[in-house]
């Protein structure tokens, strides 16, 4: 059989590439999933009976890009891919399945099994607990070649872990030696793609027209202007906690954050201390990360489901956006009205961001024991998952991206939460002194001077 492949310097850098990891990164279009692909063929025919795991994040992306891209240059007369079982075989044995890892618990899936060759497509979009576990599938009683082979444009959910494990240590280019194995860098750029070039020459421009920071990731591969992930200090191991009984004295508060096509809202209980704990959502919403189309909630629906979850507990505050106060045009009633219609009177936090994402912040800081302010029982799986995935806006650093708009609901309800406890930084007021009427009328008669002094001496009244 005769395979017609041509592969460009920086693909065959990664196909020839002997480290245990590596990671194939940097500009938008440089060829990088092309050349996993590429690289998985070459190896599967080279390597008889091995086996090896290529994954995107969720399956409608796999099925987008690597499973569309594969079949149109894969040969058929070695080839097959069973699309229910995304697997693919090739006559000699060699099996190619197409993975993907929605949540963190969807590694388990791969639990039982053993690859020669791991590939992650778009790494930045992994958390590091799903990379590290799937990592311990790599192995096998063969003298196959073992390596993890990871591709990525800079800028996602987990850019922070990624930078720093491949990026930061060692320069590009140039296999090094960390404590779990060789590590390489190569960096992608979009130029290094001739294809890419010749057959859509607006695509450059079109990245050449993107907003700053982005088009210096997509175009450049440049990592350092775009960390991405917001709350850097996110970790499982100390936010999350295991559920336990709540003591029945330990004031308790809802926070919701409420749209016509989402609600998300978090029970939370204040211990003795003044730490907080997460201890209950709901969470519905148009993508409720179970890939299916959720229910919108009318007010009515949405204050019943809140009650029914709230098992009768007793509530300090159920707090909300201010925009739910908003009057409604029709009726000149608003949210708020019907909440407290429907049995859920609220109380309206404040909808500063800048200092709602400042207060977030302070809330999941250490104590002086080292335990973290705010902790969230691990049943809250949306906000374990969005809170850490939340992007910097790339034009208001001190802000958050509002995109993917599906991860902003659960830390906006949250954020309610602690800037009500924390409240907005002041700048303290002038403090204005209240004079007699008699104070006034030794003002009225005194000449500047005069008047300073009675200033000084009363205090200031303006
Ligand atoms: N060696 C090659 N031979 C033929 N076509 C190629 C080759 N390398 C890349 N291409 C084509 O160039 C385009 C971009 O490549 P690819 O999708 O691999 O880039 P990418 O770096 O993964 O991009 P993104 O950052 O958008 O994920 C694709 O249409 C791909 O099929
Ligand atoms: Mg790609």
């Amino acid at each position: 059989m005769e395979l017609e492949l041509t592969l460009t310097p920086r693909q065959q850098a990664f196909v020839e590439a002997e480290a245990d990891e590596v990671l194939f990164g940097g500009a938008a279009g440089g060829g990088k999933s092309y050349a996993q692909l590429a690289d998985a063929l070459l190896y599967a025919l080279r390597y008889p009976g091995s086996r090896q795991l290529i994954l995107r994040r969720t399956y409608p992306d796999l099925e987008r890009s690597l499973i569309a891209q594969h079949l149109a240059f894969y040969p058929r007369q070695v080839y097959s891919y069973a699309s229910t079982a995304h697997l693919g075989r090739f006559v000699n044995g060699s099996l190619l399945e197409f993975g993907y890892c929605d949540h963190e618990k969807d590694v388990y899936r791969y639990q039982g099994a053993e690859y020669d060759v791991i590939r992650f497509d778009e790494l930045t979009h992994f958390s590091e607990e799903m990379y590290l576990y799937l990592m311990s599938r790599l192995r096998g009683a063969n003298h196959f070649p073992k390596s993890i082979k990871s591709s990525t444009n800079p800028g996602g959910v987990g850019h922070a872990w990624v930078k720093a494990r491949f990026i930061d240590p060692a320069p590009a280019g140039r296999p090094w030696a960390a404590a779990s194995g060789t590590r390489l860098f190569l960096p992608s750029r979009v130029q290094d793609n001739p294809f890419l070039m010749q057959r859509d020459p607006g695509y450059l421009r079109r990245l050449e027209n993107l907003p700053d920071a982005q088009r210096r990731a997509l175009l450049n591969g440049e990592w350092d202007l775009f960390e991405g992930q917001y709350f850097a200090e996110f970790r499982q191991q100390i936010h999350v906690c295991q559920p336990f009984a709540i003591p029945a004295h330990w004031p308790r508060y809802l926070t919701l954050d409420y749209g016509t096509d989402m609600l998300a809202a978090y029970w939370v209980a204040m211990d003795e201390q003044g730490r907080a704990w997460v201890y209950r959502e709901v969470y519905e919403g148009r993508d409720n990360g179970k890939g299916e189309e959720g229910r919108g909630h009318t007010i009515g629906a949405a204050a019943r489901l809140l009650r029914q979850a709230g098992q009768g507990e007793s509530l300090r505050a159920a707090l909300a956006p201010p925009d739910l106060w908003n009057r409604r045009q029709e009726t000149g009633r608003s949210a708020a009205d019907y909440f407290a219609q429907a049995g859920l009177p609220l109380t309206r936090t404040s909808n500063d961001r800048v200092n709602g994402w400042r207060a977030v912040r302070e809330w999941l800081a250490p104590g002086e024991d080292g335990q973290p302010w705010l902790r969230i029982f691990a049943g809250c799986r949306n906000l374990i998952r969005t809170l850490p995935a939340l992007q910097f806006d790339p034009r208001r650093p001190e802000d958050t991206a509002r995109q993917p708009h599906e991860l902003t609901h659960a830390p906006d309800a949250l954020r309610g939460f602690c800037v009500y406890w924390t409240g907005p930084a002041r700048a303290p007021a002038k403090r204005r002194a209240v004079w007699s009427p008699d104070q006034w009328e030794d003002y009225e008669r005194a000449d500047a001077a005069g008047r300073a002094y009675l200033i000084e001496k009363y205090g200031d009244p303006f």
